[in-house]
């Protein structure tokens, strides 16, 4: 059996001691313990396992969501429910239950960890087969939903800026696999990761096999020049990022011109301006590539005023969830 991987929301870390004992090291009570849903139960989080013979395990065989709280409204569910499907149905798997059923489950996951604001994670595994391959030898695919936090790069980086460099990885091409199913490989992605962190750089831009930007390995790219922004088309290997589409909205409210552009390397070091996009990520500034300082290695203004928007749109945006009172 294998264990959620996820993070129980403590108590303050204050020091204090109860009969000697740091407050820490106590058993929480049930009522404040992370609850996880496993195929329509919500689970402690010690007891939400899963089978070894999953084939989300063996294979990466499966599909996910990422996706946040702000203010006690989940952003964008619709869009997030309707990838995921379209994820599973790509990949010949048939999610167990209709799309209303997930959006339930999820908003009272939500409600049951008591979380205002945080990031859900939405999991489909293939389920439970034989060792071999053969995805048709698993009966029903198994549904997780967990809903915690998540803080992808450090705090001071979004005011800072991010530094980049470009992987040496390239985002496989779709005729391998399309860049839209978000499926539970991320191989390609964690090694890109891998690159960047070991380079010292907090996140790596990701080419796709013709040597065009594609996106970053969890999030996608905007630049800003002469007052205009571009991002790379969804046909250059990104993943179509919701996030990435609410900030199209905005900029045009903003009323920037935004377009879809192929660009090379040549387009990032020559912007004014440059911004990642994701659901994890939010908006964030990326000021270098490749140790060259993009613009005048600064946050630029256009990236200011998307930041400031996108803090706004979060805030009404969504599906409210329940909280038992
Ligand atoms: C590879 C990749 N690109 C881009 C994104 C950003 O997409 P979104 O804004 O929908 O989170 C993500 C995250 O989901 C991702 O995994």
């Amino acid at each position: 059996m294998v264990e959620a991987a996820c993070f129980t929301p403590r108590p303050v870390h204050d020091g204090r001691l109860i009969s000697g004992i740091p407050l820490k090291w106590l058993p929480l009570p049930r009522s404040l313990r992370m609850k996880i849903h496993i195929n329509g139960q919500l689970l402690d989080k010690e007891d939400a396992k899963i089978s070894v013979f999953d084939h989300g395990l063996l294979y990466g065989d499966g599909v996910f969501e990422g996706i946040r709280i702000y203010h006690g409204r989940i952003f964008r569910l619709t869009a997030h429910l309707k990838r995921l499907y379209e994820s599973a149905r790509s990949i010949c798997m048939e999610i167990p239950i209709p799309i209303e059923e997930m959006e339930k489950a999820t908003l009272d996951t939500v409600a049951a960890n008591n979380l205002q604001d945080g990031y859900i994670r939405l999991v489909i595994t293939r389920g439970v087969g034989s060792l071999g391959l053969n995805p048709f030898q698993c009966p029903r695919p198994s549904v997780i939903i967990i809903a915690s936090t998540i803080s992808l790069y450090p705090a001071e980086r979004y005011e800072k800026g991010l530094n980049l460099i470009t992987c040496a990885t390239r985002r496989p091409t779709p005729a391998a696999l399309s860049p839209q199913v978000k499926s539970l490989n991320y191989l390609n992605n964690v090694m890109a990761k891998i690159e960047a962190i070991q380079a010292g750089c907090e996140e790596g831009i990701m080419l796709n096999e013709q040597g065009y930007v594609a996106e970053c390995t969890g999030d996608n790219v905007f630049v800003a020049k002469n007052g205009k922004v571009y991002t790379p088309p969804i046909s250059a290997g990104g993943l179509d990022g919701i996030t990435r589409q609410a900030v199209i909205e905005i900029l045009g409210q903003l009323g920037f011109s935004c377009e879809e552009k192929m660009m090379t390397r040549h387009d990032l070091f020559t912007a004014d301006e440059c911004f990642l996009t994701g659901t994890a990520a939010e908006v964030i500034p990326a000021v270098q590539l490749d140790r060259r300082l993009i613009g005048d290695g600064k946050p630029g203004p256009i990236t200011a005023q998307v930041v400031a928007a996108f803090r706004e749109l979060v805030k009404h945006d969504g599906t409210p969830v329940t909280y038992a009172s």
